[in-house]
């Protein structure tokens, strides 16, 4: 016997319960039709909110950003990987969410790691949501401060985590957007909670950048909160920026001391330039093509009122993450399959991403459905019903 027996013990396992994952063969671009096998799909569940994953002038932007600076980056930041594409980036970003600086890492995940370990040390207390996102957490778990999360969106319970802690430095960290419930943090409460015991709240805005807020500022700009409130945002590049990578934006002297300390930041390759030379085409277009999120915003709305009619309950959301809980895994995975059968994509969301109980279908919107296409999954969803 060696350890990698019981590698196939918990495949067979998995299967029995119904939670064994297992990819989509994409034989084309992302976006809100997707090819499969050959198939056409009316797809319901990327994060590419804002439709701009295969949009032409990113890739336009791409190539050329490729013609000039290559493919690969070549070096890590602090070697040779840095380009003035990389730093336009990231003085774009800053302006962008209204902070001093940007830093940019080469995944959300990442990202969140280097800053968690780098801030919080030893001595100092980690506040986190319940249900922030798995980066968030890892990075609570690798940092070498105590960690604890309070009950979901739970202020009380949050309060009283800061009153019974005697912690001179405390950090409170919120998903800005929850990833699989789609409902939006309470911040304006967080913040009075920071200000009352002194702490930092970091805010990871990865399904919030480009989608809320009058210019695609986050949900920060849609609460109007400046750097005193939230002087530390995360966001993402892969979602509603339709290209890949990450930044933290806040202070000189954060971004100063992340690019000295953040391990997930020093070592690794630098993000491709081209990628860069992408988000700025796709951050141009988040700020002047406001169309994206009046439309997201309209579909939203029909699609909680159709199903509304339906009797369907969703999750109290009112962003593109618009979850549908099945409660049992079978279910939530034939419910998926059903739709499929039909030509719509909706995956089903088990444990452990989502407490047992709670499978769901995250039916994810973009600005490129039309309302047609909502009629076509309420229907469907009718029939399930
Ligand atoms: C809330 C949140 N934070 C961070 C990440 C990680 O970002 P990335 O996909 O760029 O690694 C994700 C999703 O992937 C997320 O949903």
């Amino acid at each position: 016997m060696t350890p990698l027996n019981r590698l196939s013990d918990y495949l067979l396992e998995k299967q029995a319960q119904g939670l064994y994952r297992q990819r989509e063969l994409l034989a084309g671009p992302q976006g809100v039709r997707v090819n499969i096998t050959g198939r056409e799909y009316l797809s319901f569940c990327s994060n590419d909110y804002l439709g701009l994953a295969n949009d032409p002038d990113l890739i336009a932007a791409l190539k050329q950003g490729a013609d000039q600076f290559g493919v690969g980056a070549g070096a890590a930041h602090l070697i040779s990987g840095h380009t003035q594409l990389h730093q336009e980036l990231e003085q774009a970003l800053a302006a962008h969410v209204g902070r001093s600086r940007a830093l940019l890492f080469s995944t959300g995940y990442m990202a969140n790691l280097g800053l968690l370990t780098s801030l919080a040390q030893k001595g100092d207390l980690v506040l986190q949501d319940k249900l922030n996102h798995a980066s968030l957490i890892d990075g609570g778990l690798y940092a070498a401060a105590q960690f604890k999360r309070y009950r979901h969106a739970d202020m009380s319970h949050l309060a009283s985590c800061l009153n019974t802690s005697n912690v001179a430095n405390k950090f409170i960290v919120t998903d800005g957007i929850f990833s699989m419930d789609g409902d939006i943090a309470p911040l304006p409460e967080i913040m009075r909670l920071a200000r009352e015991y002194n702490a930092v709240v970091i805010v990871d805005d990865a399904h919030g950048l480009g989608v809320l807020g009058e210019t695609g500022g986050g949900v920060c700009q849609q609460f109007n909160l400046m750097a005193d409130d939230a002087p530390i945002i995360m966001g993402t590049l892969g979602k509603a920026f339709g290209v890949s990578g990450a930044f933290v934006a806040g202070s000189e002297t954060l971004i100063e001391y992340l690019i000295q300390t953040a391990r997930t930041y020093i070592y690794t390759t630098a993000m491709p330039a081209c990628l860069a030379a992408a988000s700025l085409c796709s951050l141009q277009k988040i700020q002047t093509e406001a169309w994206r999120r009046t439309h997201l915003q309209s579909l939203i709305q029909q699609f909680r009122d159709g199903c509304a009619a339906l009797e369907l309950s969703l999750m109290e959301s009112h962003t593109p993450i618009q979850p549908l809980v099945l409660g049992d895994e079978g279910r939530a995975l034939q419910w998926s399959q059903v739709l499929k059968e039909q030509g719509i994509l909706v995956k089903a969301i088990r444990p452990p991403t989502v407490a047992k109980g709670t499978a769901r279908l995250r039916i994810t919107l973009s600005a490129t459905h039309t309302a047609d296409d909502v009629n076509r999954l309420l229907n469907a969803l009718g029939e399930l019903r």
